[in-house]
């Protein structure tokens, strides 16, 4: 069976897509596509049916990655469907969790921090980079890339 990961921000236009799409490459990179099921949501709904904001996808496409994803909430029956619910900021881990009001012991778990899987990075947050530079796009790429290496190998072991 394969592991289902659902990758999790605020609107699903900037980090989670770009996280679906880091892990994405990777699993492709390394022919492990078959042991994995991936996608991406906000717990906000304000940009549904979007592709990935444009700042976001030339940012990853410098670096050979192309987001194709369209911006979707996060339903409930997510939190019971995916194995792996991975939030970019605290605000993000606390909006998912509030979704559930039974079963949290089965689902609380789930539910971390992806820079928790960070080998080179001290942080506990990705940054939101709406309202910022370009910087702060790359920022975000240079985060996940590290973590989700870190995700990739704890799920193979
Ligand atoms: P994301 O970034 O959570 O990384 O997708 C944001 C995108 C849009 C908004 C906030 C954060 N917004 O307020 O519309």
């Amino acid at each position: 069976m394969p592991k289902k990961i659902l990758f999790v921000c605020l609107g699903n236009i900037c980090r989670s897509p770009a996280a679906e799409g880091v892990f994405k490459q990777k699993v492709r990179d390394r022919d492990l596509e078959k042991l994995f099921v991936v996608d991406s949501a906000g717990t906000g709904g304000w940009h549904v049916g979007n592709l990935a904001d444009p700042r976001m996808r030339e940012t990853a496409l410098l670096r050979g990655i192309e987001l194709t994803s369209r911006s979707r909430k996060i339903e409930e029956s997510d939190l019971f469907e995916f194995d792996y619910i991975l939030v970019m900021d605290k605000d993000n881990l606390v909006d998912v969790k509030s979704l559930i009001k039974d079963h949290m012991d089965k689902i609380h778990p789930k539910v971390k921090l992806i820079l928790s899987y960070s080998k080179k990075f001290n942080l506990e947050e990705v940054p939101d980079p709406y309202y910022g530079g370009q910087d702060g796009f790359d920022k975000v790429l240079d985060l996940l890339d590290d973590a989700i290496d870190g995700l990739i190998d704890s799920l193979i072991d």
